[in-house]
């Protein structure tokens, strides 16, 4: 198919760089109270808003809608096709919770913010050099937030730990590859184009996987006149995933040192084992030297001997190794991924990462990661990474095997009896009673527009 033009302009700038340079950030979440005053609001701010075609070295700023947020500033007769059923549902829905395995510890109802009790209509998102650029933009950001009398419902602060999350392991390395985004002539070599996926996979109005169009929201704007206000903008999940970091690598040390079938293995292996890499992100599976990203897993490592069918990496993306059509495989899995922007909270446990050192620190500050990501159909990408592949025990043959980082289990019970098999020859090697390590604090879906569309949220007054 042809390499779609991809209109940098309309696109808000997330969408396609993370920026690594502007390490600073936070997250404020927003309610709204009356409708008039957000329209103003929108309009203020708007021109500070970063498009993907404007690269600030020093700043970036952006804004999402809930559905509450969207529900304000779009009247219901107005929308043609309207945004998809998951977004308008809400993430803190029962039938969301069953899908993500948000039961117990992770309930709705426990959440900081995102829950029935906390709920958010929008979130603004700034990007910094360093901290006084980002205080700057918040304080400018909270003086426009109390002339429309517009409540800041928390302030989400990241951390800038580096090229690591809280565990210990480099992070960051994998992202689809936007097809269009390198212009029509870029080049890629064979592993790379399993990479490479279709923009309409995580830009409204671009074709997708399918060659087609994503479902998007249209509003009437005249008699007869339609503006596809989903055009450009996309669907992004937020989740605010604390870490257990010491629980995590006393589980880990405790296996090592008193399991027969693991002691020997130490526990730095253990844990590439759980994940699919190494702590400094070399991949178990073969790959070529110094290549972090391109390898599979149909060829080389089928069974999961070097890397785990049940590891992290390999449940979020099993490349081609599902079935036994690597090239079938390929193709299936290009329809459900995710392009992910996440950024730490918190302080490391231990600052060099030392797993000794954070296995047996006493320090209880929070920490984690607000877990961000872009896709066009949120039901048939993110929920079904989280779903039918991280909370699914039966996944690509295995038996009891949850995600052991993010998997959550169906049932409505604690995380308890989880299992994760070091497939080996001539025997496989099986941890039991994993604990929880990770847990959803809060979070929301939100839909990011596109720059026409915002200039039209905040134009529509009188409508
Ligand atoms: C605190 C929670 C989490 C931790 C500590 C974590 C950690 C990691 C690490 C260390 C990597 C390898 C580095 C990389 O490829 O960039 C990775 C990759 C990945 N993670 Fe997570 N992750 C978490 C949550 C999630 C969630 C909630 C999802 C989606 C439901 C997810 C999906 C992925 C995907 C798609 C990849 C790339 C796999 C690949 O293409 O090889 N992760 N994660």
């Amino acid at each position: 198919m042809q390499t779609p033009k991809i209109e940098f302009g309309d696109i808000q700038g997330l969408l396609i760089r993370s920026y690594t340079f502007l390490p600073e950030a936070c997250y404020v979440m927003l309610q709204f109270t009356e409708q008039a005053q957000v329209r103003a609001f929108l309009a203020d701010i708007l021109p500070g808003i970063t498009s993907a075609s404007h690269k600030r070295p020093d700043l970036a700023f952006h804004i999402a809608f809930t559905n509450t947020g969207i529900a304000r500033l779009i009247p219901q007769e107005r929308l043609i096709t309207g945004f998809a059923p998951e977004f308008t549902e809400g993430l803190n829905t029962k039938t969301r919770s069953r899908i993500l395995g948000d039961f117990d510890t992770n309930a709705p109802e426990k959440w900081h913010w995102g829950g029935d009790h906390n709920p958010v209509d929008a979130v603004l998102m700034i990007f910094a050099k360093d901290s006084a650029a980002l205080e700057n933009k918040y304080q400018d950001t909270a003086e426009i937030l109390k002339r429309y009398n517009i409540t800041e419902v928390t302030r989400l602060n990241t951390m800038n730990i580096g090229s690591k999350e809280h565990f210990g392991f480099e992070d960051g390395i994998m992202n689809p590859l936007i097809a269009g985004v390198g212009g029509s002539n870029a080049r890629y070599t064979k592993e790379e184009e399993q990479n490479v996926i279709m923009p309409g996979e995580f830009i409204l109005g671009y074709p997708n996987e399918y060659a087609k169009f994503p479902l998007s929201p249209r509003v009437k704007t005249g008699v007869e006149d339609v503006f596809d206000i989903g055009k450009n903008g996309s669907y992004m999940v937020f989740r605010q995933l604390e870490q257990d970091v010491k629980v995590f690598w006393e589980f880990i040390y405790g296996l090592s040192e008193n399991d027969p079938h693991l002691q020997g293995m130490g526990p730095e292996l253990i844990a590439a084992k759980i994940m699919g890499r190494r702590l400094n992100g070399e991949p178990l599976a073969p790959a070529a030297a110094g290549d972090l990203k391109n390898f599979s897993f149909a060829e080389k490592d089928k069974d999961g001997y070097h890397c785990p069918i049940g590891a992290h990496i390999r449940k979020s993306n099993p490349r081609d190794g599902i079935d036994d059509d690597p090239a079938l495989s390929v193709k299936m899995v290009k329809k459900h991924k995710i392009l992910r922007r996440g950024r730490a909270f918190g302080a490391p446990l231990s600052p060099d990462f030392d797993p000794a050192t954070m296995r047996a620190s006493g320090n209880n500050d929070k920490r984690g990661l607000y877990f961000i990501c872009f896709n066009a159909q949120i039901n048939r990408q993110f929920e079904f990474i989280q779903n039918a592949w991280c909370n699914n025990n039966k996944f690509d043959g295995l038996n009891d095997d949850i995600d052991p980082i993010i998997g959550f289990p169906f049932r409505e019970t604690a995380f308890r009896n989880s299992a994760f098999t070091i497939q080996g020859c001539p025997v496989r090697k099986k941890i039991n009673n994993i604990p929880q390590f990770v847990f959803v604090r809060g979070g929301a879906y939100f839909f990011m527009p596109g720059m026409r569309a915002l200039k039209y949220l905040a134009s529509v007054a009188g409508l």
